[in-house]
């Protein structure tokens, strides 16, 4: 229901009063123990923000220290309502905590920012007016449009991360991006009508990425901005982080069958190296070389399994216990090895093909055949 024009209300967690009006806005700021930056936010927010354009502050916090008393502390001297929704089980990280948020706004626009300062609240009603002023329904502020900058972003490293993760993003999605210079930015103002929060499958920090690539937000609008230093605390982002940001593409690229059947491939093909690596280890044990590559390949199903499940399969896996995925997945696999020498008997000895084609169309075809089987009996109910 979250794409319903008015505001929704008694909605979870909603002060007295704060009903919000059309041509509002929800400010929602995900939270990880910020108390030392959210009382200056809600000062800079109240400087800033309520002359210009009505506001309500959602902040949706996962703090394990005191950050939601010192938010309720600050709230008292806001001119506008503000509430905390404590995620007592967070799930999808900062995004998830985002989400949790779009669904609980009560505006008209939405804007995301970070609790720790990184983005001036100056700039919120600049980017509504920017939305509808071109009909957008999304804005994006950018440090890479001229006038803006990563003047914040601490360390030549980081940098050098920060672009490459946005080179690497753009070339995947050139089209859902087009017009999107700072994919990574987590400062952006989202029209309600503009988020189809069922469609998301939110993982970890890049939630504007999520939002443009699997929630089709419409036309797209930027404005630049400075991203400042953080004020207080360190910055929550690891390599942990990174790890996930990168299964994050992965999922985003592989939604459709045909990209899932592509990557499929290429990680089948990197199962080539543990399955060697094996056979060599087995043989120089002084294992003959037949039950050595039976034992092999399994190295190689094991590994292809455990890239599927994480980069290709990461929202499917519910339906059935892990065991009962890698044992399907096993069979399948060593099912594809038995057929292929039958299948290539046939194709020659039957339909007077050549070896060599035959090899070729056996193995596309087991291969066709062990995709969809993955598809339809491991990871489908
Ligand atoms: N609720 C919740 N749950 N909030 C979180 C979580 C979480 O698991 N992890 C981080 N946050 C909050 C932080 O408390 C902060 O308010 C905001 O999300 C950003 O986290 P930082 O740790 O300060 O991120 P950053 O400064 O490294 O990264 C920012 O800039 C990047 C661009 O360089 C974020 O805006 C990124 O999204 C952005 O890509
Ligand atoms: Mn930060």
């Amino acid at each position: 229901a979250v794409s319903a024009p008015a505001p929704v209300p008694g909605r979870r967690g909603e002060p007295d009063g704060a009903v919000a009006e059309p041509g509002a806005v929800t400010i929602v700021v995900p939270t990880f123990n910020e108390s030392g930056n959210v009382r200056r936010l809600l000062r800079q927010i109240t400087d800033a923000v309520p002359a210009r354009l009505p506001c309500e502050v959602v902040f949706v916090d996962d703090s394990t220290d005191d950050t939601p008393d010192v938010i309720r502390q600050a709230a008292q001297d806001c001119p506008f309502p503000v509430t905390v929704l404590h995620r007592a089980e967070p799930v999808g990280g900062l995004g998830g905590a985002v989400v949790e948020g779009l669904r609980a706004a009560g505006s008209e626009w939405i804007v995301v920012m970070d609790g720790d300062c990184q983005h001036p609240p100056a700039l919120v009603p600049e980017l509504v007016a920017t939305g509808e002023r071109s009909n957008a329904g999304l804005v994006v502020a950018s440090r890479y449009l001229k006038g803006g900058s990563r003047a914040g972003l601490a360390g030549s490293y980081r940098v050098a991360v920060s672009r490459t993760a946005t080179w690497l993003t753009k070339s995947l999605f050139p089209g859902r991006l087009h017009g999107i210079s700072d994919p990574m930015s987590g400062f952006f103002a989202i029209r309600r009508s503009a988020v189809t929060a069922e469609r998301l499958k939110p993982l970890g920090y890049k939630i504007l990425l999520e939002l443009a690539v699997r929630g089709r937000p419409g036309r797209v609008a930027e404005v630049p901005f400075v991203f400042q230093e953080r004020f207080a605390g360190a910055s929550k982002s690891s390599a942990r982080e990174g790890f996930r940001f990168l299964r994050h593409l992965a999922g985003l690229r592989t939604s459709s069958p045909v990209a899932r059947m592509v990557a499929f491939g290429l990680i089948g093909a990197t199962g080539f190296l543990p399955n060697l690596a094996g056979l060599w280890a087995l043989t120089a044990l002084g294992l003959h070389y037949v039950p050595a590559e039976i034992l092999a390949n399994q190295l190689g199903v094991a590994w292809n399994f455990l890239l599927i499940e994480q980069l290709l399969f990461r929202d499917r896996r519910a339906h059935r216990r892990w065991w009962d995925r890698a044992g399907r997945f096993a069979l399948l696999a060593n099912a594809d090895l038995v057929l292929r020498i039958p299948l290539i008997a046939l194709l020659v000895g039957r339909f007077g093909m050549g070896a060599l084609p035959a090899t070729a169309l056996a193995l596309v075809t087991t291969f066709a055949l062990r995709f969809l089987g993955t598809e339809a009996l491991v990871y489908l109910p």
